[in-house]
């Protein structure tokens, strides 16, 4: 059943703010996930890291495949920025955690690879649910993506905003902060009608939803103390 508790009086909010409490309770507990919990407590040890990266990596290519496509069209087009980029940064970061070899040890679980199925889907059919996606990493990237890193640095002994951890840091965005406030005003700007836009919330929960499955099977992968 669709969730209609923050539409009922449409314009009361802006698009951005309804997208964040849309997707409030999934975000608690993607940030509660087992895995991500362990996995930044250091129980896992930096494999878990390395396998997290490596999934990421089809994430991204299938958000950043079509971007030359997707600049072009009036609703996707403004949130295609060439900053965000993360695909060659997940490289390097790769090449770094699992050696220059790091392709061919490298497949996508079910849940990645359902995941980077519905970007590729949305990127090549439905701007406004690419929208979604977009919104579900990029910012989330730009926010908890720095407790990952602080984390991930101390842990496996990492260079400081270096290789391993590349992919959370944002080169040419030298104030996250400015830049998320003009992200948030751009959602609040987007022009499609009232339908459309609770369309692109439930893709946004969908969003999470997918990101959770990707944490139970790489939790799956690494089982710990929870398990013995
Ligand atoms: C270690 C786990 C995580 C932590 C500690 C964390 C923490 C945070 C924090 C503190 C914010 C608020 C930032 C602000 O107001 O500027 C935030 C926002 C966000 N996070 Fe997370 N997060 C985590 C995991 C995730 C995951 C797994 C996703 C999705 C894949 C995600 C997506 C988002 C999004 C989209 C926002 C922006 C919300 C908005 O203002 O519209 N986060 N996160």
């Amino acid at each position: 059943m669709p969730d209609t508790t923050e539409t009922l009086d449409p314009a009361a909010a802006p698009f951005s703010t309804r997208m964040r409490e849309a997707t409030a309770r999934e975000h608690e507990e993607a940030e509660n996930s087992t895995f991500i919990g362990e996995m930044l407590d250091g129980s896992l040890g930096i494999e878990s890291f390395r396998c997290y990266t490596g999934q990421l990596w089809y994430i991204y290519r299938a958000l950043e495949a079509h971007s030359a496509a997707l600049a072009a069209d009036p609703v996707a087009g403004p949130f295609i920025k060439p900053e965000l980029a993360r695909t060659a940064e997940l490289e390097r970061d790769l090449i770094h955690l699992a050696g220059p070899g790091w392709r061919d040890g490298l497949t996508p679980l079910p849940a990645t690879a359902a995941y980077a199925a519905r970007i590729e889907e949305c990127a090549q059919g439905w701007p406004g649910g690419y929208i979604a996606h977009h919104y579900t990493r990029y910012l989330g990237d730009l926010s908890g993506g720095q407790v990952i890193r602080g984390n991930a640095e101390k842990l496996w002994d990492l260079p400081h905003r270096g290789d391993g951890v590349r992919f959370y840091v944002f080169e040419q965005i030298g104030n996250p902060a400015a830049f998320k406030r003009e992200y948030r005003a751009l959602l609040d700007r987007i022009d499609v009608d009232e339908l459309e836009q609770r369309r692109i919330l439930d893709e946004g929960k969908r969003a999470f939803v997918l990101n959770r499955a990707l944490f139970t099977e790489l939790g799956a992968e690494f089982p710990t103390r929870r398990h013995s």
